[in-house]
């Protein structure tokens, strides 16, 4: 199979890659377009880069050039590439638009003309917005509240009516909340994490008591894998990781494992429109045998510990254009 992975240097595209390549081996040729944002770093796929079987392509998903010739023998697209973080959406949502609404048309339009067999768009579980009760499965209604998710929904749904309209086989997967290996320190795991490592505080939003439902990004791979062979064209998939935490819970996890003081935890300023929890029903990617890892505790302790061995990997994102954006988010939140 001849996949384009868009978005391959960012934290879920580069262990989807490493994934597709442990799996397959020279059994599978990838193409990688990715823009090289602030989070895609090519460091994720240190010694992916010298396989005769990977090309790297540096585009914007936005540009029908760069497009056209990463698409060019590709049999599958999966559509990682996007700006993803909520609370850069809110300081600034115009990025947000372009590339998780106008990168996917452009995709789509290609991979219409290249006739590809199979499209999967990776989309979100936060399109459904915040979840007070039971659980979210696919027929659910799309109430997005932060840029962020309101863009991921209009992809989502561009991509949904790409298949109805022009019969592009189109895959749409919502998945929850990741962590592991390569996530950029801006999100709560690897930021409580690193900041933890550097003795610094860790910003609490409101009461902490905001619920997720933690996804080991290998499990997540494995589902997309799985989705990109097995899934029905038209169809949405939710992949969840049945690890329903909340945020105060992941955050003493944290500072327990690091062998940090409680002291550390600072209370701040809530976000805008926090939804307070998400929450899914995966019952039909389980019924095509997607089975998540069980021991989530001890995923998470390796994911802590990989950050904590791995320091020269994100201390060099956190003194770059991170430092900028930290003054900006947490600079008057933080005492
Ligand atoms: P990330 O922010 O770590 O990486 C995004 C990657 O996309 C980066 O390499 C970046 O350079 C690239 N990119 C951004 N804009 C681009 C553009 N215009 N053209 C080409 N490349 C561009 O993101 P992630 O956490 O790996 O998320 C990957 C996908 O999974 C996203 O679509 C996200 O919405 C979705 N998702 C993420 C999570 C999560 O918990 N992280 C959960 C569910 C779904
Ligand atoms: P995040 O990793 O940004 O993912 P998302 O908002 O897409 O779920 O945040 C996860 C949870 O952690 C969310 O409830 C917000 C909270 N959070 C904090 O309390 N403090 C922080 O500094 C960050 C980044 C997140």
């Amino acid at each position: 199979m001849k996949i384009l992975v868009t978005g391959g240097c960012g934290f879920i595209g580069a262990n989807f890659i490493r994934h597709l390549f442990s799996v397959h081996g020279d059994g599978v040729d990838i193409v990688n377009l990715d823009k090289l944002t602030y989070a895609g770093n090519p460091k994720n796929l240190a010694g992916i880069d010298a396989r005769p079987n990977y090309r790297f392509v540096q585009g914007d998903i936005c540009d029908a050039d760069a497009v056209r010739e990463a698409m060019a023998d590709s049999e599958a697209v999966v559509n990682f590439a996007a700006e993803t973080h909520v609370d850069r959406s809110i300081l600034g949502p115009d990025s947000f638009l372009r590339t998780d609404i106008l990168g996917v048309f452009v995709l789509l339009e290609e991979a219409l003309k290249r006739k590809v067999k199979a499209f999967v768009q990776v989309s979100t579980d936060e399109v459904y917005g915040e979840c007070l009760e039971g659980s979210f499965d696919e027929e659910a209604t799309l109430n997005p509240r932060s840029p962020y998710s309101a863009s991921k929904a209009g992809g989502d749904r561009l991509a949904y009516s790409y298949f109805h309209t022009y019969g592009a086989p189109v895959v749409i997967t919502r998945a929850s909340n990741n962590f592991g290996p390569y996530q950029y320190p801006e999100k709560l795991v690897p930021l409580f994490v690193t900041n933890a490592l550097e003795d610094k505080p860790l910003p609490v939003y409101g009461d902490g008591m905001q619920v997720r439902d933690w996804l080991f990004v290998e499990d997540h791979c494995r589902a997309i894998a799985l989705l990109l062979e097995k899934g029905t064209p038209g169809e949405a998939y939710n992949i969840g990781g049945g690890n329903e935490r909340t945020n105060m819970v992941i955050t003493r996890a944290i500072l327990k494992t690091l062998g940090k003081p409680e002291s550390l935890i600072q209370y701040v300023k809530d976000r805008p429109a926090h939804d307070r929890r998400y929450s899914l029903n995966f019952d039909k990617v389980r019924a095509l045998g997607y089975v998540p890892s069980a021991d989530f505790e001890a995923k998470l302790e390796a994911t802590i510990l990989w950050y904590r061995d791995h320091a020269e990997w994100w201390k060099e994102l956190k003194s770059g254009e991170f430092r900028q954006y930290y003054e900006t988010q947490y600079g008057k939140r933080i005492r």
